[in-house]
């Protein structure tokens, strides 16, 4: 990045999806110089340890499991939500290392996800207009003229729930909890009678034997400790850039700058503009970074984005999230993925099976039938081996929570079905169920693909 970039540069360029509409500037521009003096949440050696893996993923030797509410909430903030969604991830985690056969990175869509893109700025019910809801960190999501009015002290709310949800997640993942010996102790509840939890249960009863084996023969959780904690990094669509540079901080070993809100910062799909603010922020600082690429985009200026992002080619540095949808990935992704290989470029080619398959249900609830998901995530791979790229990972809307907002799966929700159970503050999420039977699929294509690898991937 040029010498003259700051995290306040991105302050002269056309910048989407930020309010412009808080009461009180001046009360902002406090609130901001108030989490100017706030510790970091992440830390920069964890972020250039995640480029790293990475870059292992890059290369095909690991897996990117990512994966979280579309939005957190300051109302479903709880320990045993955080605790769900993480033993959720675990259990994912353990069907794509033991059945696919490679290590996992996992990222949690956790602690920072609240600010929203919407696609519309307005919300209209019952002839009444609103502005629309953009996240708990800005907004409320009840519908009256006060909630929907930005308030900057929501972002030190979110920034505090945030710092808890880590603090929980690090408790979590290093305090014994995900001891591999805990296995079959992370099914949830609504899952034990499901057909995902049997097959979850037959794969956990293999585990246990190889761990009682290896453990005679004096590999055990005091010796070995990876098998005793995991790591996880965190990850965020960075849209409130005010609220990222007053988190970015300049990392005292290396020099450079690093934006401590998460380890991954992901430009969304409607915020990738190259001359915009979002990628100008996301130029100088060296987090790993993801974004989004939808059915609109052309090679050519997918490679401009890529040499705007990553000009050093730094393996593990970018992450790209194809979205398409079910029915376009077909027509879109060959010559995209055709054009990073052509041109040598090192990226981690992943899925978001979600963005691109969403639809309104005859019952009025936004959903996303499962079938579709499944089958981008397929098309997804497929066209990976084909093209000669390793299919690094998918990025996942989920929850650990029994809630019916997709369609389909095992117990085969219906439209009627999303009523009991629609707890989502944005987007539709994949259940425990269902994100489980994503992970043993994924599992069996890469295992599949692995024994038998195509011309191209040779
Ligand atoms: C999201 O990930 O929640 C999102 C808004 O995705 P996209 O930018 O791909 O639409
Ligand atoms: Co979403």
């Amino acid at each position: 990045m040029n010498a003259r970039w700051t995290p306040s540069s991105w302050r002269s360029f056309p910048a989407k999806h930020i309010p412009a509409d808080y009461p009180d500037a001046g009360a902002l521009a406090a609130v901001e110089a108030e989490l100017r003096a706030l510790p970091p949440l992440v830390f920069a050696g964890e972020a250039r340890r995640l480029t790293a893996e990475l870059a292992a993923v890059a290369e095909g030797r690991a897996f990117l499991l990512q994966g979280g509410d579309c939005a957190e909430s300051f109302k479903e903030f709880a320990a045993d939500n955080i605790r769900d969604t993480f033993r959720l991830i675990l259990q994912m985690a353990v069907v794509l290392t033991f059945a696919g056969g490679k290590p996992v990175v996992k990222v949690g869509r956790m602690a920072g996800q609240f600010g929203k893109p919407r696609s519309s700025p307005v919300e209209v019910k019952d002839g009444v207009e609103l502005p629309s809801y953009r996240g708990d960190n800005i907004n409320g999501m009840g519908f009256t003229p006060e909630e929907r009015i930005p308030d900057p002290q929501r972002l030190l709310k979110a920034y505090g729930q945030s710092a808890s949800t880590l603090n929980l997640l690090r408790a979590f993942a290093t305090g014994g909890y995900a001891d591999l010996h805990n296995v079959h102790r992370w099914t949830l509840g609504f899952v034990e009678g499901s057909p995902q939890g049997a097959r979850y249960r037959e794969l956990s009863e293999k585990i246990s034997e190889t761990l009682s084996f290896i453990d005679a023969i004096g590999v055990n959780s005091q010796s070995h400790p990876t098998l005793h904690q995991v790591e996880i990094f965190t990850s965020q669509e960075p849209l409130l850039l005010g609220y990222e540079e007053a988190l970015t901080r300049v990392d005292s070993t290396s020099g450079d700058w690093y934006d401590t809100s998460a380890h991954l910062l992901w430009i969304g799909e409607r915020t990738r503009q190259l001359d915009g603010a979002h990628v100008n922020f996301a130029q100088g600082v060296k987090n790993p970074i993801g974004v989004k690429v939808g059915p609109t985009v052309e090679p050519d200026e997918l490679i401009r984005l890529i040499d705007a992002l990553n000009p050093d080619n730094v393996p593990g540095r970018l992450t790209l999230y194809g979205r398409f949808g079910s029915d376009k990935i077909e027509g879109r992704l060959p010559a995209l993925m055709a054009a990073t290989k052509r041109e040598g470029r090192s990226v981690v080619w992943a899925i978001d099976p979600m963005h691109g398959n969403t639809l309104t249900a005859s019952t009025g609830y936004k959903t996303r039938p499962f079938d579709r998901i499944l089958s981008e995530v397929r098309s997804f791979i497929e066209i990976a081996n084909a093209t000669g790229v390793h299919p690094g990972g998918v990025h996942l809307e989920m929850t650990g929570q029994n809630v019916t907002e997709c369609t389909g799966g095992a117990r085969a929700l219906s439209d009627v079905d999303l009523a009991d159970r629609y707890h989502t503050h944005c987007d539709p999420r994949l259940n425990a169920d269902q994100a489980l039977e994503l992970a043993f699929l994924v599992a069996e294509k890469l295992k599949s693909d692995r024994q038998a690898p195509s011309q191209a991937a040779e």
